[in-house]
């Protein structure tokens, strides 16, 4: 069964209220994403593996742990998610970043797929998906779909705001990937969009409407 981990370290839950004011502005909005994207990467590592080595201090030689080879790739989905890479790059900068293109149709709130690039080896990596908003779930799950088909093993999905809906669907499409979010809300409204939320994450992001 898939596990949820909710953030609740201070420094984001205080970035995420500011992210969810809508008198929050494109260029502090996107600067806060990145922010507690960089966060969270700091407490979804936690479980990288080390390997001990010898280093010699100016004073004396030292037994220390650096990180085992193990190789991660970052999966933003498009667009939203991309407000979330250079955060998540400034602590992981050998991370490969693939790119997964899928917008929700408003009416229906399918997962319409138009574009897809990714490290050839996915298979060898621990792969983040990454995505400001986890509402109906079909955009995440559509997209680790792709990944599976691929080959990938090891996947964990991290979100800024899941809706108990989309949990639930991820939980029943693919219970072996983690989910780690900063904030778990009501629910969702009529049109799909969580609430209370944020709004609409590409549009604050990327200031169009
Ligand atoms: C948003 C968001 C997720 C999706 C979540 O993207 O970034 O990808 O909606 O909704 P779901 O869980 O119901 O699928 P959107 O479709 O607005 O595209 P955009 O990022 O290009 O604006
Ligand atoms: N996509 C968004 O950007 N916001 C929501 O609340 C739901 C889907």
């Amino acid at each position: 069964m898939a596990k949820v981990h909710r953030f609740d370290h201070p420094l984001i839950q205080h970035k995420l209220s500011y992210i969810r004011d809508k008198r929050t502005g494109t260029k502090e909005f996107r600067e806060l994403v990145n922010e507690v994207a960089m966060l969270m990467a700091y407490e979804i590592t936690r479980d990288l593996t080390l390997d001990e080595i010898e280093v010699e201090t100016p004073v004396a030689p030292c037994k220390t742990r650096v990180l085992s080879g193990r190789k991660l790739g970052l999966i933003p989905i498009l667009r939203a998610g991309l407000g979330m890479v250079d955060g998540m790059l400034r602590l992981i900068p050998t991370a490969k970043v693939g790119h997964i293109g899928v917008y929700r149709d408003p009416e229906t709130l399918q997962p319409v797929e138009y574009y897809v690039k990714l490290p050839t080896d996915i298979d060898e990596r621990d792969l983040i998906v990454i995505d400001p908003m986890l509402a109906t779930g079909g955009s995440a799950s559509h997209s680790i779909n792709v990944l599976k088909k691929r080959g990938a093993r090891s996947i964990k999905l991290m979100c800024l705001i899941a809706a108990p809906e989309g949990i639930a669907r991820l939980e029943r499409d693919h219970p072996d990937v983690d989910i780690y979010v900063a904030a778990v809300d009501e629910r969702l409204n009529e049109h799909g969009y969580i609430v209370p939320g944020l709004g609409d994450a590409g549009d604050r992001l990327f200031g169009t409407k």
